[in-house]
């Protein structure tokens, strides 16, 4: 049997600590991809393996209608996080989960059928998601999809008003798109879409599956435009390295909601994993920390590179250096020879969503590898 579907890279990972990974021949990896942003409290972080340890102890599975106090503790949990007056929530156990139910809540809840999505827009491989997703790539092979979506450009309020008519379930939209090249939208955007599907009765869905748990320096990243979407969706590192999704909705979504479920949804070891992961974000402050953090690293990799790139943005520790070649070859040479992981956004876009609890002196290391690896490259 081989298993397939990814490519595999060329390092072998043993175990992880901290931000750092590593190999089965001891060579040591500052991993600042968070390994897709699934580990927003860095590798093993121990309060979450005492906690799951003691869950799995306990009970490591019951189906989800009965009611048991891990998944308690993380509703409540949530509903203190939660956006504004999102109240219900939705568990399942991926982002692209997440926006599936969020897709089909919007669609029973408005009556209406069609959405409305963005260029460079990503939202998950299942067939709704998918069919949300911009690049033609992810879904040329599996056509055809939902044919009733539109696609606008990312940023442009006049576009969207065009789109969004009568029959506009919701629009699907990234507060800053990440795996299209880490495209901020911008507050009056965002504002923008608040209003348009508000008047026209549709849902706004924020996916804060990449931009979500402080990686943006607020707990959610609609925060900075003082925003407060129908529905958010969030996964990745919500359980610090568990599978999980949620779909965090207000009343008026979850009372029109339609038939859904799914076996693991809300299962108690994952709960246990993602209350404590939350509870130590509240705790520490983990998104001013990504914040304050996120400020130096752009103010070092601005100083570091200058004319070396061709853009530097971001915001907090979600950031992307647009290079002047291909981005492949930077991130091998990254990997292979300073021991730093970092993640594409396209073909040109180094992508950089570090564990949100990194000090400067990891930023430092990364500035200093980067830099390296740009300046050969354009000896080269
Ligand atoms: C913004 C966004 N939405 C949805 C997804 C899909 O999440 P998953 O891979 O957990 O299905 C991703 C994954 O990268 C994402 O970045």
């Amino acid at each position: 049997m081989t298993s397939f579907v990814y490519s595999e890279k060329p390092i072998r990972i043993e175990r992880g600590e901290g931000p750092y990974l590593y190999g089965e021949d001891g060579s040591e990896y500052l991993d600042f991809g968070a390994s897709y942003a699934c580990v927003p409290l860095g590798h093993s972080r121990p309060e979450v393996t005492a906690a799951v340890s003691e869950q799995l102890e306990r009970l490591t599975y019951v189906q989800g209608s009965y009611p048991v106090a891990a998944r308690d503790a993380l509703v409540e949990r949530l509903s203190e996080v939660s956006p504004g007056d999102a109240e219900y929530v939705w568990l399942c156990n991926s982002g692209t989960e997440a926006n599936e139910a969020a897709l089909k809540f919007a669609r029973s809840a408005t009556g209406k059928t069609k959405f409305v999505a963005t260029m460079q827009g990503f939202h998950g491989r299942t067939m709704g998601s998918l069919s949300t997703t911009w690049k033609s790539k992810y879904k040329e092979p599996f056509e055809p999809l939902i044919e009733d979506v539109e696609f606008v450009p990312y940023g442009d309020a006049d576009a969207l008003d065009d789109a969004i008519d009568e029959s506009t379930a919701g629009f699907i939209v990234e507060p800053i798109q990440g795996e299209g090249g880490i495209n901020p939208g911008t507050t009056e955007y965002l504002r923008a879409a608040r209003e348009i599907t508000e008047q026209a009765g549709a849902a706004l869905i924020a996916d804060e599956v990449q931009t979500g748990l402080g990686r943006t320096g607020t707990m959610w990243a609609t925060e900075h435009a003082g925003i407060v979407p129908d529905i958010t969706t969030s996964a990745k590192g919500l359980a610090n390295g568990l599978p999980i999704g949620a779909t965090l909705c207000k009343e008026w979504i979850a009372e029109g909601a339609g038939p859904h479920g799914s076996t693991f949804s809300g299962g108690p070891v994952v709960c246990a994993a993602a209350d404590a992961t939350l509870s130590i974000i509240e705790a520490e402050d983990v998104p001013a920390h990504a914040a304050t953090i996120g400020e130096y690293l752009a103010t070092e990799l601005d100083a570091a590179l200058g004319d070396a790139v061709r853009d530097i943005r971001g915001t907090g520790l979600m950031t992307g250096i647009e290079v002047k070649r291909g981005s492949n070859r930077l991130l091998r040479d990254l990997a292979i020879e300073h021991g730093v992981l970092a993640l594409p956004a396209g073909r040109t876009v180094l992508r950089l969503l570090p564990p949100l609890t990194i000090e400067e002196e990891h930023a430092d290391r990364v500035v200093e590898a980067i830099s390296a690896t740009t300046s050969a490259e354009a000896t080269q």
